[in-house]
């Protein structure tokens, strides 16, 4: 069921990851609203297996399933890293290309190796944020940010695969910009956008006088 409700401010949300990197971000992206945050690590809930076939699939099975288990709203992210010259790859394939060992340098070499040779240096990031109520009724939003790919990677910040990835407009790579940097425009913060503007509380309403 697709519907759009509103956050209440104070209400609590999980944030259905187990991803740091993410909860990080996301953390960050949604504080400003004055939402209590839980992390489904915290609350000992299971990672779901992403069977679905793109991102706003398994966001919105993520988002579901914790919502379901912790009879909380929950609001989860699928995102991945897109190359050109890879037909898209890895996607949403982007976890998994890192291994069991969740290894990014391996994964980063991968997207190099099988890029080797192609001119085509347009990349791209992806996020869809789901946010899921107990009841069933979720909302998905996207937003993405083009850029090209940077080699050998560049910079110890951010997580995944920042360090070969330099946005359009941008010198640095995701990996050498400071966080705020990245998270002023990120796939993560455009998504975020819309769905604040649908689903948050509404700040201007809620600011002190
Ligand atoms: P999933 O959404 O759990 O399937 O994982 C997405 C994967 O995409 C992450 O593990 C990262 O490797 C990659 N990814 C998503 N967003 C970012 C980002 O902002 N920076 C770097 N890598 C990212």
């Amino acid at each position: 069921m697709t519907g759009l409700r509103r956050l209440a401010a104070g209400a609590r949300l999980v944030l259905a990851t187990h991803n740091r990197g993410k909860l990080r971000e996301i953390a960050a992206l949604v504080e400003p609203f004055g939402i209590g945050i839980v992390s489904a690590g915290e609350l000992g809930l299971p990672e779901p297996e992403e069977t679905e076939a793109d991102f706003a699939g398994n966001a919105r099975l993520k988002a579901t399933a914790s919502a379901q288990a912790a009879q909380l709203p929950a609001l989860a992210d699928d995102s991945g890293f897109c190359v050109a010259a890879l037909n898209g790859a890895p996607g949403v394939f982007s976890a998994r290309w890192a291994g069991p060992d969740k290894d990014f340098e391996v994964a980063m070499r991968r997207v190099h190796e099988q890029r080797a040779g192609v001119a085509d240096e347009r990349a791209w990031f992806v996020c869809v944020l789901s946010l899921a109520w107990p009841d069933g009724v979720s909302a998905s939003f996207m937003g993405r940010v083009d850029g090209t790919v940077a080699w050998p990677p560049r910079g110890t910040l951010g997580f995944g695969y920042d360090p070969m990835f330099i946005p359009l407009g941008a010198a640095q790579t995701y990996g050498e910009m400071a966080p705020a940097e990245k998270h002023a425009d990120s796939h993560r913060a455009r998504a975020m956008a819309q769905l604040a503007a649908s689903c948050l509380p509404d700040l201007e309403q809620h600011r002190p006088d």
